[in-house]
């Protein structure tokens, strides 16, 4: 196991994470169990906040990427810790607003936003809304102008930065379908168009090149390619732009194949960055821009861990040995979506070396329902408690209900005590929302 700040091995031979015993957290709040270290997460905010601070005169906003995992709590210690939140639905906004987040400090996400959701976003006076297209501009121009309000808004450019990462989460290709290119002239029609429009206020550029990304080169590079865009604008245009997003996208470890990276590290990435914006302003004659980013996976990602029931146990001779978990897709569907790897501990023998190669399979009925494939562990034996590690991010977010399982109760840990932050739903929840017509009744 590659130790973590959050993570140590007790004397009992117990994982423990945040200062809390994942046995007794388990015996506790019994699994499946998403557990989160509320320390890590804050520390993850501050290291980026405290990073803009210092070096950029805390001219920028950290805004924390919800969709990595959202609820009430971490919306309320992202406001806690003063940073911004983006948001991509109506949903991650209702829980933001709900919680007294500062809407100001709210910007909103999302290719194709329902109508309804930009009504809410005006409605909430947020702070920016992310145009992705020709059409949510007019509604928001037009739903604006109706409100008497002009709608600070920044564009979505695509510098067209190949990141190396899953095909899935790569998004700044030429195909698509977030963005406007900035080399097929689609950007800057874009530009124009939103320029003439009486109830937007252009205030600059966001770009996303990807998630899970190590290269600090290719961050560096669009933030290039971004400037030398935004200083033909100008040119043109005489637009000069006040903000320009970064996005978010920097890596986590996962397993030994990934970096480890420590949260000062994170600080370094981010300072690339800002020197990058500083040497191409320089460059191309720009004034310095409000910087903003939003890191979702690197805050809550490695804060996070999955506590599962070893259950049955299956050896297929010359195939492979099959550990059976309480859990499965339903809690973490990365596996099936990415092939995603993780590392697995038994948490209860924590100490003990791995000895064998196995497969950890959920309880859908699903073939592919895997949490993964060859993970180290000791003999595994049923009623052993399972910890994967680096569940904080996409895990919770994209859960669901399949098989009509209960989607796991999250908790989170500070100096070793524990307290819900997403109870556990019961069988009740799960037909809340079924209609019997009564034709159907007995
Ligand atoms: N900003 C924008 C516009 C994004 O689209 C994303 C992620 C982020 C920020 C945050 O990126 P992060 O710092 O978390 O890498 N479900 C996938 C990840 C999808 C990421 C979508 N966008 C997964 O489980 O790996």
């Amino acid at each position: 196991m590659n130790e973590r700040e959050t993570l140590r091995i007790n004397e009992k031979g117990h994982l423990e994470i945040g200062g809390a015993d994942c046995v007794e957290l388990a015996k506790e709040f019994s699994t499946p169990l998403y557990v989160f270290d509320e320390a890590y997460i804050r520390k993850m905010m501050r290291v980026y906040r405290d990073t803009i601070e210092r070096e950029y005169g805390g001219n920028g906003l950290v805004l924390y990427a919800s969709k990595a995992f959202s609820c009430e709590a971490m919306y309320a210690i992202a406001r806690e810790e003063g940073i911004g939140t983006d948001v991509v639905s109506g949903g991650e906004l209702y829980t933001a607003i709900k919680v007294g987040f500062p809407p100001e400090r709210i910007y909103m996400h999302g290719n194709n936003k329902l109508p309804s959701e930009i009504c809410d976003a005006l409605d909430h006076r947020i702070g920016c809304i992310v145009v992705d297209s020709a059409s949510e501009a007019d509604l928001i121009d037009e739903e604006a102008g109706r409100r008497g309000m002009v709608q600070d808004v920044i564009l979505r450019i695509n510098p067209g930065v190949e990141a190396h990462t899953h095909a899935f989460v790569q998004t700044a290709t030429p195909d698509s379908k977030f963005g406007f290119s900035i080399h097929d002239g689609s950007a800057e029609r874009m530009i124009a168009y939103l320029l003439t429009k009486k109830h937007l206020r252009l205030l600059g550029y966001h770009s996303h090149i990807g998630s899970q990304i190590f290269e600090k080169g290719s961050f560096v590079l669009a933030v290039e390619k971004n400037l030398a865009f935004a200083a033909q604008i100008k040119q043109k245009y005489a637009f000069e732009p006040e903000v320009l997003n970064m996005g978010g996208g920097f890596g986590i470890w996962y397993t030994d194949e990934d970096r480890k990276i420590t949260a000062e590290e994170y600080g370094e990435y981010l300072s690339a960055l800002i020197d990058a914006v500083k040497r191409g302003c320089t460059l191309h004659g720009l004034r310095l821009p409000r910087i903003l980013i939003e890191p979702g996976r690197s805050i809550v990602g490695e804060a996070g861990i999955t506590l599962y029931t070893v259950g049955a146990i299956k050896e297929i001779k010359g195939v492979r040995k099959y550990i059976a978990v309480d859990g499965g897709m339903f809690d973490n569907p990365r596996y099936c979506l990415y092939q995603s790897k993780y590392t697995a501990v038994l948490a209860n023998r924590a100490a003990e070396p791995p000895t064998e190669l196995v497969s950890i399979a959920g309880k859908c009925c699903e073939s592919g329902d895997l949490i993964g494939v060859n993970m180290n562990l000791p003999a595994a034996k049923t009623g052993d408690i399972l910890a994967v590690l680096s569940t904080g991010a996409y895990n919770y977010s994209m859960a669901s209900n399949y098989n009509r399982n209960l989607i796991p109760p999250a908790i989170l840990v500070n100096e070793g005590k524990a307290e819900y932050i997403v109870k556990p739903q019961t069988y009740e929840d799960l037909v809340r929302n079924d209609v019997l017509p009564p034709r159907l009744r007995r």
